[in-house]
């Protein structure tokens, strides 16, 4: 029996996020926002946090600064259960990065500053330690320009181990969707894109197409689709489902909590409308508190929520592509 339902490896830092700010924001002048919540950021530690708030044993590996930011997100994730003995804190000029989000009505602006993340390379991580787990998650791929070159070994090292293997690139900020992607494939067995992801990877505007075409190298593909819930693509098996209805405070982290729900449930054995719909349900959640971790770490707010929602099943239409 492996020690970890999932290992993951990868960046960890926080989120700021700054509510009620002016629709306009000219330069130069100070403007105030109504609210704010530091929070804990970055996709990998999203997926690691809200896994193992739903039950999964999580183990996680990174390389963060030695710098309170840092200490702030590591106890966030020590408090709900994840393992992070693995996480290396390295001393100055190395910083933990930081995201700061300016959410207003409409729009929103994302800065982050990268910190350690770019840093990680193979030579951080412990393949003892990642291979002692049923499955690995990689997520922001393109972030993580050290690791890059090497995922593919990672990859190909732990799926010999017997693990399964899942990947979320999130987006690419140079928009150009290479790096090797292509050749990771062979190795993974569920690609969890958004729809605008899996479209920019094939190169086309047709989801379906790219659907179609991400489904004869990957086993399953499932794809995010904001308030229109997911759909997942298991050769020529093809299963969607809604989103589950809510006030949403904010989408951050709503794509990493939707991989925590579907990969919990996977690892339970769970069919694919199950896992579709834990995902819809996952992601919703993560949309009504602040940030991607909120809403989880807070158990009354969680617990109502399942109760209200939990209820909500998946549609299971068998659809044959030509
Ligand atoms: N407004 C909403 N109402 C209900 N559910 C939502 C809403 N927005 C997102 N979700 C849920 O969250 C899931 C993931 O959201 P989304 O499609 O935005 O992922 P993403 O683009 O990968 O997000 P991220 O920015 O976190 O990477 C959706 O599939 C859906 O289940
Ligand atoms: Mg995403």
């Amino acid at each position: 029996m492996p020690r970890f339902d999932v290992t993951i490896a990868g960046e960890l830092n926080l989120d700021l996020i700054l509510y009620g700010l002016p629709a306009e924001m000219p330069a130069e002048r100070e403007l105030l926002a109504e609210q704010m919540v530091l929070t804990l950021g970055s996709s990998s530690a999203i997926v690691a946090h809200n896994l193992a708030c739903l039950g999964s044993r999580v183990g996680f590996q990174s390389r963060i600064g030695d710098d309170q930011l840092g200490q702030i997100a590591l106890e966030r994730l020590e408090r709900i259960g994840v393992d992070i003995s693995r996480v290396r804190r390295i001393p100055f000029p190395t910083q933990t990065g930081m995201t700061v989000i300016l959410q207003r009505h409409r729009e929103r602006n994302i800065l982050t500053y990268p910190g350690s993340i770019a840093e990680l390379t193979l030579a951080d991580l412990d393949l003892e330690y990642l291979g002692d787990s049923r499955h690995l998650h990689l997520s922001s791929f393109y972030l993580q320009k050290g690791l890059r070159p090497e995922v593919g070994k990672l990859f190909r090292e732990l799926k010999a181990a017997g693990l399964t293997i899942s990947l979320d690139t999130n987006d690419d900020p140079d928009d150009l969707w290479q790096g090797g992607l292509q050749d990771l494939f062979a190795y993974v067995d569920v690609f969890l894109p958004n729809a605008r992801e899996a479209c920019k990877i094939v190169q086309t505007h047709d989801l379906e197409r790219a659907v179609s075409r991400l489904a004869e190298l990957i086993p399953l593909v499932v794809v995010k689709l904001g308030p229109d819930g997911a759909m997942a693509q298991r050769g020529k098996q093809r299963v969607v489902s809604p989103a589950v209805r809510v006030t949403a405070v904010d989408p951050v982290g709503a794509g990493d909590s939707f991989d925590a729900g579907f990969l919990h449930q996977f690892l339970e054995g769970a069919d694919l409308a199950t896992c579709l719909a834990a995902g819809n349900l996952a992601g919703a959640l993560s949309t009504t508190a602040p940030g991607g971790t909120e809403a989880f770490r807070d158990s009354t707010h969680r617990e109502r929520f399942f109760r209200e929602h939990g209820a909500v099943r998946a549609r299971t239409d068998p659809v044959f592509n030509p």
